[in-house]
């Protein structure tokens, strides 16, 4: 631990308000804050607009002829560049055609659309005039795009006509227009951007061209919004199968993730930054989109995969060609790129440029791939966590305040502004090395969700209500003897499938209400690349002429079709009955075990011992455990 993070980590806790007000000063203020946080949230009377921050003001400071955005499509062959005088110009474009159709500061605007320039321009267009977007992931199904629309109620759609994964296109406009169809709130007009390898059919006097539009449109210039108006809505997965929409501040957002660039990660504007997500997550948000825009780093867009896009070299090749210097993954993607190449033949053969650090999250990133990629990458390889909620990482080494070095299990520190506790389920807190929920004491640090949309209770129940005083993260862990923190497992049902997010209790809602399912539990199953994907086991209701075989495969149709392929469901066993307690409870840790390959807890309150065993012969039919 370096005295510098020691003594910054200090200051954050003691006067959080004194040490965000002195951060906040690397962002460009209409009005300048006179209070960090109060009973309102963090800047309450500062004024401010995001997009000014991570564009104009830029070009005002003469680096207007600085590559802004990266666009690096290995699906379409495509590489574009815009410098940060470009990038105004087209997001004034985008921000006048969303003005001339109406919009304004307040007003809903759904982003569906690909990894593309245009999704970032939509972005910064909405922030450009105070408009709150909402990005929804196009691996999505209609059903949860409609969930997204009923909640956010956006006045316009934009959308991008199709996504190209590289083993089909993905329809976004027949997806688009069956959400609408779906959905209760039906939006005032959507505005499509065609793209050549798929062109979507407008419906008549609801869809608009993007082309057209942005022929005539003005250039808009930036509205002053206030620090506390929403800069967006981005829903993620919570305990059941409905959304959560999680607030972010324009103000809180702009000085957390400028904070974050300089000391979490170490860069300096002019820098490339790449964080190879998507923008339908938080991380595309954060440290795709803001991020290093506001610091004035390069960001790069890309378009494609680990792998097969065309090679396990993909990756390493954009680092080369342009000049990344600190690079943001997912471990599942380096365990990809490990299965194609476990040698790192690509690595050793065209090495990988200014690359100086690799950072992984989106799940806990196992030893073995850390030892991979420290070994053949010979950089440091950092662990880091953060979620959805929080806007930004709560648990890393700091680049910019420690020395940079790889920790085999441990995702890091607290970061300055997170004081981290771990308490057992009477609120008690548990020593070290001791295992319990992990929880960060309120208020948060500015950046983290100051509630969700439309949903104060929600919110309460779901963060704050647990144990008092303290936002329950939802995932347990504990600090170990030097205050590193080890993040172990989630204590609810959310699972990372790839990096992904997901709520099994969502899954089973869907599995459940097939018409010949009696009942059923869907667990996440330990998977050796994508880390976890869900499994279901299945009762069928008596005198059901349905043979397993069919079943089965209606049952993950119906999750492909009502959440979406990134669910990565693809198998589901029947049984004649489920492990349960005599109270009726699944024991659903014991069959995550079975599934697992280790051996299960059973309780003495077992219903049936039996059926432990027709679980385990189950899961070994469809090939679990797979490790
Ligand atoms: N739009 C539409 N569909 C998408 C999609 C998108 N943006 N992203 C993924 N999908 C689909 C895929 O096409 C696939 O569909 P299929 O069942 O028809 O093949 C399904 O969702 C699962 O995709 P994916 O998770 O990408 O699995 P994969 O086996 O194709 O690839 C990895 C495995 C590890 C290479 C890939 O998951 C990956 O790159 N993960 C990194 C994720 C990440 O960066 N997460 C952000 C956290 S920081
Ligand atoms: P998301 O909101 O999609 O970013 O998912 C957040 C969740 O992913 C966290 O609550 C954790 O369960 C998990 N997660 C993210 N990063 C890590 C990490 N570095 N180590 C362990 N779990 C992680």
């Amino acid at each position: 631990m370096s005295d510098r993070y020691t003594e910054t980590y200090a200051r954050s806790i003691e006067d959080p308000s004194g040490f965000w007000l002195k951060a906040a000063r690397a962002i460009d203020w209409d009005v300048f804050p006179t209070v960090g946080h109060d009973e309102r949230g963090w800047f309450p009377d500062g004024r401010l607009n995001t997009c000014y921050n991570a564009v104009d003001r830029h070009v005002i400071a003469g680096n207007g002829d600085r590559v802004a955005l990266i666009y690096d499509s290995p699906v379409t062959g495509t590489q574009q560049r815009f410098t940060f005088a470009e990038l105004q110009h087209e997001v004034a474009l985008v921000a006048g055609m969303l003005a001339g159709r109406g919009i304004a500061k307040g007003d809903r605007v759904i982003i569906y659309m690909p990894m593309l320039p245009e999704t970032i321009f939509a972005m910064l267009a909405c922030a450009r005039i105070g408009a709150i977007h909402s990005v929804v992931f196009g691996g999505f199904a209609p059903a949860e795009l409609a969930k997204r629309i009923d909640d956010a109620e956006p006045r316009l759609v934009l959308a991008a006509s199709c996504g190209i994964e590289p083993s089909r296109n993905v329809h976004y406009k027949p997806l688009l227009d069956e959400a609408i169809r779906l959905s209760t709130h039906k939006p005032e007009a959507c505005i499509l951007f065609q793209r050549p390898q798929e062109p979507g059919t407008l419906v008549e006097g609801r869809d608009f061209d993007w082309a057209e539009l942005r022929a005539i449109a003005e250039p808009v210039g930036c509205v002053s919004v206030a620090a506390s108006d929403p800069l967006y809505i981005l829903y993620t997965s919570g305990t059941t199968g409905a959304p959560k929409g999680v607030v972010r501040d324009n103000g809180g957002n702009a000085v957390a993730l400028a904070w974050s660039m300089a000391n979490i990660y170490g860069v300096k504007p002019g820098e490339v930054f790449w964080a190879a997500s998507d923008v339908g997550w938080v991380v595309g948000h954060s440290y795709i989109a803001y991020g290093p825009l506001i610091l004035g780093c390069t960001t790069v867009l890309y378009e494609g995969k680990p792998v097969g896009t065309p090679d396990a070299g993909a990756f390493w090749r954009v680092i080369r060609e342009h000049d990344v210097s600190v690079f943001f993954t997912a471990p599942t993607a380096i365990r990809a790129i490990r299965r194609d190449d476990p040698e790192g033949e690509y690595l050793a053969r065209d090495g990988t440029g200014k690359l100086r650090v690799l950072f992984l999250a989106g799940e806990r990133a196992d030893p073995d791939t850390l030892h991979w990629s420290a070994e053949k990458l010979g950089m440091p390889v950092i662990d880091h966590w953060w979620q959805t909620e929080l806007g930004w990482p709560a648990l890393a080494t700091c680049v910019g305040l420690e020395r940079s070095e790889t920790l085999f299990g441990s995702a890091g520190h607290p970061v300055p502004g997170f004081e981290f506790a771990v308490l057992d389920q009477e609120h008690q807190p548990l020593d070290r090395d001791e295992i319990g929920e992990l929880v960060i004491k309120m208020p948060l640090p500015p950046g983290c969700l100051p509630t969700l949309w439309r949903n104060d209770e929600g919110y309460r129940e779901a963060y704050l209500a647990r144990h008092p005083g303290y936002y329950t993260a939802g995932d347990a862990g504990f600090f170990d003897g030097d205050g590193r923190a080890h993040v172990m497992s989630r204590i609810d049902d959310i699972i990372n499938v790839a990096g992904h997010r997901l709520s099994t209790a969502g899954i089973e809602q869907i599995v459940a209400a097939h018409p010949a399912v009696a009942e059923c539990a869907v667990v996440g199953a330990a998977d050796a690349l994508k880390g976890m994907v869900p499994v279901a086991l299945v009762v069928r209701k008596s005198r059901v002429a349905m043979d397993d075989k069919q079943l089965t495969q209606e049952i993950v149709r119906r999750v492909r079709d009502e959440l979406g392929p990134v669910a990565a469901f693809h198998d589901a066993a029947v049984v004649d009955m489920l492990p349960k307690t005599r109270s009726g409870k699944i024991l659903r840790a014991a069959i995550r075990d079975m599934a697992d390959g280790k051996p299960a807890k059973i309780p003495a309150t077992i219903e049936d011992p039996a059926a432990i065993d027709l679980a385990r012969a189950a899961l070994e039919r469809i090939g679990f455990p797979r490790g």
